[in-house]
């Protein structure tokens, strides 16, 4: 079903609480058990378990439980929603606290810190606006260490031209890299048919990126 598009921090959280409310964590569109292509990422790029990483857009992902797993010792998870937050923090029971929660819009935070891995899987594709992409990059810029690496997944140029409901921008590896020059050098690119609870196939584009020198 389409809808009207949420522009403010309250429709968004709006929006993505009656989402997670309505589907549950592992019935989205978006749900994967094993987030197969960001751990063989986080091992390609030889993430040292004491690095600072944060899922930014994190919802109810699994990621989180899998870095946990990993031993992965500075987790932040960042979303808008804080139904999915609060899913992903029962889910885990007390590993929960050794995650960092941050119930924050992207669009509506400063970061306090930098941090070594940027994850953004299925977040970036919702900015439509030239203007929105703009934001997220000042964020990105403020928050992404020297020599981190940013991962950022969105529906490639053959995937839906929807996601729960919102249009979406859809991208190549080129494409998506271009969005991040000059401030980014693209590192690596993973191409993903992600499979939905439904059964339905979903292209996604992975980009890895660096902060240019
Ligand atoms: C399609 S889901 C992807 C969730 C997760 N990254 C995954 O791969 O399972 C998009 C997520 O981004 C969050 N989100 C959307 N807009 C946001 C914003 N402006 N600030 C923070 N989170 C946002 C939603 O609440 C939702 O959890």
């Amino acid at each position: 079903m389409r809808m009207n598009r949420p522009t403010t921090p309250g429709d968004r959280a709006a929006h993505w609480n009656s989402v997670y409310d309505t589907k549950g964590e592992d019935g989205v569109s978006w749900y994967q058990s094993v987030p197969t292509v960001t751990l063989d990422l986080l091992d390609a790029l030889r993430v040292r378990t004491s690095a600072s990483i944060i899922d930014l857009g994190g919802g109810a992902s699994v990621v989180v439980d899998h870095l946990l797993a990993r031993d992965f010792t500075d987790v932040t998870v960042l979303d808008v929603s804080k139904v999915a937050l609060e899913d992903a923090e029962a889910r885990l029971g007390p590993a929960s606290e050794r995650v960092h929660w941050l119930h924050r819009d992207v669009f509506d935070w400063a970061p306090e810190r930098r941090f070594d891995l940027w994850h953004d899987r299925a977040v970036f594709h919702f900015l439509i606006e030239e203007d929105e992409r703009e934001a997220y990059l000042q964020v990105l810029r403020s928050g992404i260490a020297p020599g981190g690496r940013v991962v950022v997944a969105t529906f490639d140029a053959h995937g839906p031209t929807h996601c729960s409901g919102l249009p979406v921008v859809r991208y190549g590896a080129t494409e998506l890299a271009q969005i991040f020059a000059p401030h980014f050098d693209l590192v690596d690119t993973r191409s993903e048919e992600h499979l939905t609870p439904a059964g339905l196939v979903q292209p996604f584009t992975w980009v890895v990126l660096s902060p240019s020198s």
